[in-house]
């Protein structure tokens, strides 16, 4: 008996998940219904004085957090409305499911801040677990899987301001209990959780993303990795009880996919890009592989970070590591020697001057997908899914009212054919997830210009427009590529 060693397929798999992703702080709206706390995201504003690459937010200290609070007249703060999909979800839930697109799954958040309005609440907050009740089941009913994420920017920000976010251990507990009471009450319909987005997203994020105030503490840099331990070791925890509790559920670790190409082929660019990026890796790498890796220990010996495991955090880490792993994929970048010696935070990396960009200078690389895919499988053999995809582009409908959006088709059939490439590479790629399958607001600019989606929402930057969903050109091809389960680009 011999066997012909090649291959195994070209093709998608049977059952291969075809969604949209989403984030609750983005098109929700209703920031201050339902019971809802304020969150740190709700004080995100929209910039649009300053040049187009440098509208994200940047980070705040506790007096310009508070003073964003308190002189709210003076800030437009477009996350407040979303799209209004807390009123509308039922509607746009139809465009994007069976009745609609087509979509086979779709990703979103809970907004903590819905759940537990202060983050340290004795209770949860029923209506804000009533209103995901409706909408999973809605999701459901629509013949879409949900995959639902359990913390995307959205932390009440009471924890911020009174804990100093996931840099204070009280924090993995609020966490643990948030989740907790999460799994019990949808695990029958929601299998697939991603505890946090973008885990690695460290040096980028530290408030909306990890709740550390900028001055919280002298040395920004080991507040950062200090609460990037809590946060995992929040992770295993809530793991723990899951697979103690629900065998069925999977837990994901999520990561934002930034590997970098080196400049040249010089040792030292290729020695510095490596290290770079396996120090994008290394949320991963711990979650589930279930250690710190050497690397990072030697990163934070360089650079003089400080990062203290409590009794028990290793193990807890050793022992609940993570059942899938997905990523966002927006784009690669380049690094050398010099530029990977700036402190990680956007300055050690470049752009490729071989690859067109899109107005915020974020590069089109479909190719570097599959490259992504294969590093990730090579390194991690877990199931994985790419929960994120997509470019952001200004754009207006025509005379017909109808966007036509041909470059958009051209974006997301290079990057189906490279994910496909991964496939007969071997790679186990289970489910692809277009971001915004509507558009929604900016996470990072908070602009509604900046449009990803197959569906046109008619609203500015402002919050003005009419809220009418339209269907653009891209929409139909969209629907054939899902029906056809990926065969028909
Ligand atoms: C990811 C985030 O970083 O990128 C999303 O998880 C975000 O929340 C997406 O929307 C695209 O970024 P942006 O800033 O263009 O909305």
């Amino acid at each position: 008996m011999t066997t012909t060693l090649t291959s195994a397929t070209h093709t998608f798999p049977q059952g291969f998940l075809w969604g949209g992703a989403f984030a609750a702080h983005q098109m929700e709206g209703a920031w201050d219904e339902g019971g809802k706390g304020l969150s740190v995201t709700d004080i995100s504003a929209l910039r649009k004085d300053v040049p187009i690459e440098k509208r994200m937010q940047g980070e705040l200290t506790r007096a310009q957090i508070r003073h964003a609070i308190d002189n709210a007249e003076g800030y437009v703060f477009p996350k407040r409305w979303g799209i209004d999909f807390y009123h509308t979800y039922a509607s746009d839930l139809a465009l994007l499911g069976r009745e609609g697109l087509g979509l086979s799954a779709l990703r979103t958040s809970i907004n903590w801040a819905r759940i537990f309005p202060n983050g340290d609440d004795e209770q949860p907050c029923e209506e804000g677990l009533a209103f995901y009740d409706r909408l999973i089941d809605a999701m459901v009913a629509q013949g879409m899987e949900p995959f639902m994420t359990v913390s995307h920017y959205e932390m009440p920000m009471n924890l911020a301001l009174s804990y100093g976010g996931w840099h204070n251990r009280r924090t993995i507990d609020f966490f643990c209990r948030y989740c907790q009471v999460l799994f019990d009450r949808y695990h029958d319909r929601v299998k697939h959780w991603i505890l946090i987005n973008q885990i690695n997203m460290v040096a980028h994020e530290g408030f909306n993303h990890l709740g550390v105030p900028l001055d919280e503490t002298s040395d920004p840099l080991s507040a950062r990795y200090q609460a990037l331990h809590n946060e995992m070791v929040g992770c295993a925890l809530a793991t723990k009880y899951a697979h103690e509790t629900y065998p069925d559920l999977q837990i994901g670790v999520m990561e934002y996919a930034d590997l970098a190409y080196p400049a040249t082929a010089a040792p030292d660019d290729v020695m510095a890009t490596y290290r770079r990026n396996q120090m994008e890796l290394l949320p991963a790498d711990v979650l589930v592989q279930g250690r710190y890796p050497g690397y990072a220990l030697r990163f934070f010996e360089d650079r003089g970070i400080t990062v203290v495991a409590e009794d028990g955090d290793l193990e807890a880490l050793a022992t609940h590591t993570a059942d899938f792993v997905c990523f966002s994929y927006y784009l690669t970048q380049v690094c050398n020697a010099e530029s990977a010696a700036q402190e990680q935070g956007g300055h050690d990396t470049f752009q490729n001057p071989l690859l067109e960009a899109n107005p915020w200078g974020w590069a089109i690389d479909p190719v570097g997908l599959r490259w992504t895919l294969n590093v990730f499988w090579d390194r991690y053999h877990k199931p994985l899914y790419i929960v994120e995809n997509g470019c952001g582009y200004l754009e207006e409908p025509g005379e017909d009212g109808i966007v036509h959006d041909p470059y958009r088709v051209r974006y997301f059939r290079d990057h189906i054919a490279q994910m496909r490439e991964a496939v007969a590479d071997g790679v186990d790629v289970r489910g692809y997830f277009a971001w915004g399958a509507m558009d929604i607001v900016s996470a990072s600019s908070c602009e509604m210009s900046k449009r990803y989606g197959f569906i046109h929402v008619d609203q500015d930057d402002w919050g003005h427009g009419s809220g009418t969903r339209t269907p653009k050109e891209s929409y139909a091809w969209m629907q054939r590529v899902i029906k056809s389960n990926g065969t028909e680009l």
